[in-house]
């Protein structure tokens, strides 16, 4: 795909509105620099009025419409929300709850993720779609659903049951060989026949972990499969138009890295709340996404201001909508795009902010801010489909994350996502690029890998990691992690079983700590610091110690450990320590491997570099509301202003620049 403007618009919904309307869409949208809208995508029950009684009629002008006004289209599939005559014929195809209660229609997504007739009235429909506007001229894109997995990602149906034991039957050929991998010797779980296992839906106390992590996997497959369905239909008649679905970042029943694969653009939709000056989970899932396929990627909806369905819901302040718009491009995004066009008038979102508000004034601050940003972005073609720059990764896994948080575990405080934040803010904080690599992929190209709980891990993995040591590499994890195979199994022989050669440690016993109590650890030098969540005996093999320990009878006892294994190192934090010592620890990792941020800039000032063959961008971003003075290196363009720079950029509270090095 040529692209040539950075991808600027929003979901279009104009079978919301009377037809008058549209026109002065178009008028507004030239107004505003949108050269791209998605539309389609809740329209299944103004396209399909009854069973196989389709009417284009409206799509048909809605395509020719922006086609005419050089708009291009994103364009739906219109599966995501079944209309109410499906539910009607076919109530099989509403998914059921966990307490086994039928979804009923009248908002969205009310398809169980197995129901044969939702997958084949969705693909009737799609076939109709994709062969009707395959050669459009508007068309730009396909957008596959919407947001799969955001309100059903788990079923208990009777088919879904069923399923489950086909799903597992496939996986693991025989009983036996299940009975294995479940441990169902334990609580006299033994199964002899494939049709005595049930989901794991209500048991008296806690279910198989495995089972649980299996379904985990069966309904991520189950959905997968339906984007899959729709992605093949579409291909046949449609090979050069790339296909996305709109992904949700830190989305944790759909395997982000997995579904990549099928994608040739990956999107994603990010609402981070605007009462947060740094919603850091947005700006992480921004790194997460481009990191699926190490490209690109599209930020197919955030929110022009407020939304409707935090319990109380900021709006952008001035500024802040273009700053964390820009976000979203120094992180790789080549798009930004809104949910939605225009405010909608009744329904559910009514008081979601729109592109243009329910007032249609061109003077608001939000369209005005809009006209604003469109504007700018027309001016950033060079920067279309360039790199980002990172030299450190941090491992992302989600079967890992599934696992983790099942019941039953030494502590509930150990989070995933909490977890990987941690590291997170502290490298984004030192403006280190960062990367997320899956267990699938090659770390040699990163000179420092971090695995925060990383609990469950492949043998596969566990030898990758050994290699990756042992070649030169860094690597970095914590407490609970190495601790499982992909079976939810203990590796034997003292923990952390898959990291402990690397790491050269072994831990006798895991000590979880109170919620919210503290304790302190002690450094090599005597410096104390504050530590919480967790603490363990921890025994040195080949690695030293850091700190320990200092409080009760794991007093004197390694908390920090590293070890020289090979030609690399292998760091093992375990504990959580306080955010100072910690940020200490990564600022003399990333010196021993010499990783520097590119620009040195003052405090609330992010930078970011991305770069193609011939170029180099740094963006840098205020995030305060104070001017701040940033020192230069060397002559550059600021894009946004044309502007040459030299030695110093003055950036105003909120304001971005993008610089190129002339
Ligand atoms: C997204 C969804 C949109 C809209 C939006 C509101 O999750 O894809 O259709 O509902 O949220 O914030």
């Amino acid at each position: 795909m040529k692209q040539n403007h950075i991808f600027y618009g929003g979901d279009y919904n104009p079978e919301q509105w009377p037809e008058e309307v549209w026109q002065e869409d178009m008028q507004l949208m030239k107004k505003a620099g949108v050269n791209f809208v998605s539309i389609n995508i809740f329209s299944w029950s103004s396209i399909e009025k009854d069973e196989g009684k389709y009417d284009f009629s409206k799509l048909d002008k809605i395509m020719n419409l922006l086609a005419e006004n050089q708009i291009g289209v994103d364009l739906a599939t219109a599966t995501a929300s079944p209309p109410p005559w499906v539910a009607r014929r076919y109530p099989e195809t509403l998914p059921v709850s966990k307490e086994g209660e039928k979804y009923l229609p009248g908002s969205r997504q009310h398809y169980c993720p197995n129901s044969e007739d939702y997958k084949r009235l969705a693909s009737k429909l799609v076939e109709k779609i994709a062969k009707r506007y395959a050669h459009h001229p508007a068309l730009v894109m396909w957008h596959v659903n919407n947001e799969y997995g955001c309100h059903i990602n788990e079923c208990y149906c009777d088919n879904c049951r069923n399923q489950f034991r086909k799903w597992l039957k496939e996986k693991y050929k025989t009983i036996d060989v299940l009975n294995k991998a479940w441990s169902t010797d334990f609580w006299s779980q033994r199964y002899y026949d494939w049709e005595e296992i049930n989901l794991p839906g209500k048991t008296p106390t806690y279910a198989n972990p495995n089972q649980q992590v299996d379904y985990k996997r069966f309904m991520n497959d189950s959905i997968l499969n339906l984007y899959k369905l729709e992605h093949d239909i579409i291909k046949k008649y449609s090979k050069d138009i790339p296909v996305t679905t709109n992904l949700m970042g830190l989305h944790k029943p759909i395997n982000g890295f997995m579904w990549s694969k099928d994608m040739d653009i990956v999107s994603w939709d990010a609402y981070p709340d605007p009462y947060r000056k740094y919603p850091l989970d947005t700006f992480l899932a921004h790194d997460l996404t481009r990191s699926l396929k190490k490209k690109p990627f599209l930020l197919m909806e955030q929110a022009p201001s407020a939304v409707n369905w935090r319990a109380q819901n900021s709006v952008k302040k001035p500024n802040q909508m273009r700053l964390w718009s820009y976000e979203a491009i120094a992180h790789g995004a080549d798009g930004v795009m809104f949910f939605q066009w225009r405010a909608s008038q009744g329904g559910a979102e009514k008081f979601h902010s729109g592109m243009v508000p329910h007032s249609g004034d061109e003077n608001s601050r939000t369209f005005k801010e809009i006209v604003q940003l469109g504007n700018e972005l027309l001016k950033l073609t060079d920067i279309i489909g360039s790199n980002y720059a990172s030299q450190v990764a941090i491992l992302f896994d989600w079967e890992n994350w599934w696992a983790l948080e099942l019941d039953s575990k030494p502590s509930d405080q150990v989070k995933y996502v909490e977890e990987i934040l941690t590291y997170y803010e502290i490298l984004y904080k030192l403006n280190i690029g960062v990367d997320f690599v899956s267990p699938n992929e090659n770390l040699e190209k990163y000179k420092i890998i971090f695995a925060p709980a990383s609990y469950q891990v492949s043998e596969l993995f566990s030898r990758k990691v050994k290699e990756y040591v042992a070649n030169g590499g860094l690597f970095v994890t914590n407490y609970f992690s190495g601790i499982v195979d992909q079976d939810e199994r203990i590796y034997l022989s003292g923990y952390p079983g898959a990291y402990k050669d690397v790491l050269g440690i072994y831990i006798e016993e895991f000590a979880p700590m109170e919620k919210g109590k503290e304790h302190q650890i002690i450094t090599n030098t005597g410096e104390i610091y504050a530590n919480s969540i967790w603490e363990e005996k921890i025994h040195l093999k080949s690695a030293r110690s850091l700190a320990y320990f200092n409080e009760g009878y794991l007093k004197g006892s390694p908390a920090i450990t590293v070890n020289q294994y090979y030609q690399g190192t292998a760091l093992y934090i375990g504990t959580k320590p306080q955010k100072e010592y910690l940020e200490q620890i990564i600022h003399y990792i990333l010196k021993l491997r010499n990783v520097q941020t590119s620009l040195e800039v003052p405090e609330d000032v992010e930078i970011t570099k991305r770069y193609d063959e011939n170029n180099e961008f740094y963006f840098i971003l205020n995030h305060s509301n104070d001017e701040k003075i940033i020192k230069l290196d060397d002559e550059y363009i600021n894009l946004l202003t044309g502007k040459k720079v030299i030695n110093q950029l003055i950036l105003l509270g909120l304001d971005v620049a993008i610089l190129k090095k002339i």
